[in-house]
Formats: C-alpha cells, sequence, structure tokens
C-alpha cells in the first residue's frame, strides 16, 4: 500500500533562480496550492481544488491561510561540535577558535558525548525548519560516525566530513596529513551515498593544514571526486594576514588550496568575504560554491558579504548559521542577518530571494538542487511549513500584509522556532524530541 499525503494550504514554488534576474519569475506562492507525497516523494504540485478531486484517497493535512508550505530549509555550513559554545562572548575568530571552539571541540574525543550533541543538534535544528545541514565534525573519526548515524536514525539528508588539522590546534586535536587521509578514506567508504548520507572531505583552513596534509586531501579528493571538499576561505582580516605570513610563496588566500588541487566544481568555500579580484575570477572559472554565513560574520566581528557583487558574477551562493561561529540555530533569523548586511552594502534581498538562498541556492551548492530545497516533482519530501502569524508581534503584522509575500518578511524578520507548525522528512511528519 502506497503512504500517500496530501498537504493542502499555499505553497512556495520555485520556477528558476531569483539571483539571476527578476525575482518575479522566478518565484511564487500558490495561495490555493497542494502537494501531494507518495512513499516519501513529491508526487504531485499543483491547485488545491484538482489535486482534492483527484486523489480523494489520500490522508489529508489543511494548513491555514495563514501558512506556508516550503522546501524546508537547507544550512550549507555548520559546526555541530560548537552546539554547547554558541554565543560566548568577546572574541575574534582565532581567539574565539582557541578560548571556546577548541576546548569543546576536545570534548568530543569522547564518543558517548559526541554522539549526545549530534541528536541534540539535530534535534535542535529540526526544530527551528532545517532539515539538511552540511556540518564540520571534529578530528575524532567516531564525530563522523555520531553525525550520520544520527541523522540515518531520524532519515535526514546530511552532508559532513572529518575536519583535519595538523598544526596550529591543541595537541590532542591534531592528526597528521596520512592519518587525515586514511581516516576520511575510510569515512568516505562507509557513508558516502549510503542512505542519504554524503560525504564532504574537510580540511578546515590553511592556518590549521600542513601543506603534506593538504596535498594528501587534494590527493583523496582526485580519488572521490564525486565527493563535496567543504573549507573556510578570507573570513577575517587577521586570518588572511596569518595566511599570507604561513604562506608566501602564494598569491593569495585561495591560491593556498588551489596548489593542492583543492579547488573545482565541487569546493564549498565557507565565508569568501575578503576576496581579491583574482579568487573571485577563479572561482567563477571553476564553478566552486561560496556559503554566506551572516550572523557569524556579525558575530565574530568578520565583515559584510558581497552577495550582490558575487551573485553578479552568477557563483553558485548558499546559505548558513555556522552554528556555533553564528548566534542562532534558525534558518529564519539566519535569511534576516542576510537582509541586514545587505541593507548595509545598499543592496537589500527580497523576502523571495531569503528564502530561495536558505533552500534550492544552499541545495545547488551542496550538488543537492536535483533532490531537495524544492517543492517540484520527484524531490525527497523534506518540506518546513511556516506559520506566518506565530507569535503576536507577528500576527499584528501579518494581519496588515497586503500579500504573502509581506507576511513571509515579517517572520523572516521576527520569527523563530515558532514560526515552524510542521517538518516533514521524507514525507513524514516529524515529531518533537
Ligand atoms: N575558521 C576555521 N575554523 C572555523 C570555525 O570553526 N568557525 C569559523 N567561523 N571560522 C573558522
Ligand atoms: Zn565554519
Amino acid at each position: 500500500m502506497m503512504d500517500t499525503t496530501l498537504l493542502v494550504g499555499p505553497v512556495l514554488r520555485f520556477d528558476g533562480n531569483p539571483m539571476d534576474g527578476s525575482w518575479q519569475d522566478a518565484v511564487r506562492i500558490d495561495t490555493a496550492g497542494a502537494v501531494l507525497v507518495c512513499d516519501g516523494v513529491i508526487k504531485v504540485v499543483g491547485s488545491r481544488d484538482t489535486l482534492l478531486q483527484d486523489h480523494p484517497q489520500a490522508a489529508r493535512i489543511e494548513y491555514a491561510d495563514d501558512h506556508l508550505i516550503c522546501p524546508g530549509f537547507v544550512d550549507a555550513h555548520v559546526h555541530y561540535p560548537q552546539t554547547g559554545i554558541i554565543a560566548s562572548w568577546g572574541k575574534r575568530l582565532i581567539d574565539w577558535l582557541n578560548e571556546y571552539t577548541f576546548p569543546e571541540e576536545m570534548r568530543l574525543s569522547d564518543p558517548a558525548y559526541a554522539q549526545a550533541v549530534a541528536a541534540r543538534y539535530l534535534d535542535l535544528t529540526r526544530a527551528h525548519g532545517t532539515t539538511t545541514v552540511a556540518s564540520y565534525c571534529t578530528i575524532h573519526a567516531h564525530s563522523v560516525d555520531a553525525l550520520f548515524t544520527a541523522a540515518a536514525e531520524r532519515n535526514q539528508r546530511v552532508v559532513a566530513g572529518k575536519t583535519c588539522m595538523d598544526r596550529n590546534a591543541p595537541e590532542g586535536l591534531c592528526d597528521t596529513a596520512q592519518s587525515a587521509y586514511d581516516d576520511s578514506k575510510t569515512l568516505i567508504e562507509r557513508w558516502h551515498d549510503n542512505g542519504r548520507a554524503s560525504y564532504a572531505i574537510t580540511p578546515r583552513f590553511t592556518p590549521t593544514s600542513t601543506n603534506d596534509q593538504l596535498a594528501a586531501l587534494g590527493a583523496l579528493w582526485a580519488e572521490h571526486p564525486d565527493c563535496l571538499m567543504q573549507t573556510h576561505l578570507s573570513e577575517q582580516v587577521d586570518e588572511i594576514a596569518w595566511v599570507r605570513a604561513l604562506r608566501p610563496e602564494t598569491r593569495d588566500y585561495l591560491d593556498t588550496y588551489e596548489a593542492h588541487g583543492l579547488i573545482g566544481e565541487r569546493a564549498v568555500f565557507g565565508h569568501a568575504i575578503h576576496l581579491e579580484p583574482r579568487e573571485i575570477d577563479r572561482i567563477a572559472e571553476t564553478g566552486a560554491a561560496l556559503i554566506h554565513c551572516p550572523t557569524s560574520n556579525t558575530f565574530i566581528g568578520s565583515g559584510l558579504f558581497d552577495m550582490a557583487g558575487l551573485a553578479a558574477r552568477h557563483l553558485p551562493v548558499g546559505l548558513a548559521t555556522d552554528t556555533g561561529g553564528g548566534s542562532s540555530f534558525s534558518m529564519l533569523r539566519t535569511m534576516a542577518a542576510a537582509y541586514e548586511i545587505g541593507q548595509l552594502r545598499g543592496t537589500p534581498l527580497h523576502a523571495a530571494e531569503l528564502i530561495w538562498l536558505a533552500t534550492a541556492g544552499s541545495a545547488r551548492t551542496l550538488h543537492l538542487a536535483d533532490k531537495i530545497g524544492s517543492i517540484s516533482i520527484g524531490y525527497e519530501a523534506d518540506i518546513t511549513v511556516l506559520d506566518l502569524s506565530s507569535t503576536p508581534a507577528i500576527a499584528q503584522r501579518h494581519a496588515q500584509a497586503k500579500d504573502m509575500w509581506e507576511s513571509l518578511f515579517a517572520t523572516i524578520m521576527m520569527g523563530d522556532d515558532r514560526a515552524i507548525a510542521d517538518v516533514w522528512i521524507a514525507g513524514i511528519k516529524s515529531v518533537a524530541a
């Protein structure tokens, strides 16, 4: 017997990329829409009347007209091990890593603690409407097993990789070039394309990897070119100066990766705020993706990502919390911060662009755009339903909104986990943990 569910209510639809032209041509809201889900997959998307008539046997879930059926949020750059130190005060990147991050990541040397954090992290983020994340783990191979196992138990699509570091980190958090290669290879064989898991080769960033380690991971990627490769790029000015001092022979920060084959279509660079023109040209040429982490960039004091300039170059750009450098688990809050950074640069993003970035845009950077991030036929039914009047403050704004876009924007700017009415994972309604 097929498991068939009909979700009825306003539906967010994508017909293209709103960053590429006018958003009106690419994104729309069907106020009298419906979505038919069969065995975890979206089978039909259309009008409420037609689908109710054609599928009378389906289990029916009706959402009121102040709700919006959206793709599940895709958070394209996170560090799940930093869950416990989110919102730690007063440091900039390098001191923040040494003071808060590395000691906490050290605690995940205990497999039981890693398992507890992985489970807590996925439950927290799902409660905020996030159905897929791309996460850094710690140097411990078991921290990768912990996340993929927790994700498999929840049937969630997750991208993750063992973070590799062999210098400029505490002794207990360092691997070697050889062990980074060996452990990552074993994890790829265990997890890549295993159910809904996919593996990302993960050198943390140039300051914490020797040339030998970056070369070893470049070689591993060449052997497994269908994996993603995720790392950090040009997040903070002091970091860039450090990279220059460590690698004076290179042309720029990107070149420190390029020199070891760590660039390509499946490369995903987090932050990328202070880019040189050559770096932008090279990223555009290779098709590599950039991930904007706005709450992190203001929280750690990194700078203002040039979304408009980079989108004009048609670079794949995703959106992410960067938990725990970012100060929120919520992709709504993250969209709000992206809007605010756009305002500071004089290029505000429309609600349609923000929600596209948090779903289809992020999915595209992870090369998952044919599976998740859109309410479209054949897609996996990872669906987040928003309540657009979730608090008295938002409800009174919703009551005065002239259309759904105005209402959605108020929820983006002011909403939190209370705005998440339901989360569907591969067609099954998720229950709160
Ligand atoms: N650069 C290298 N590691 C990290 C990290 O854990 N968080 C952030 N925000 N930047 C980094
Ligand atoms: Zn990061």
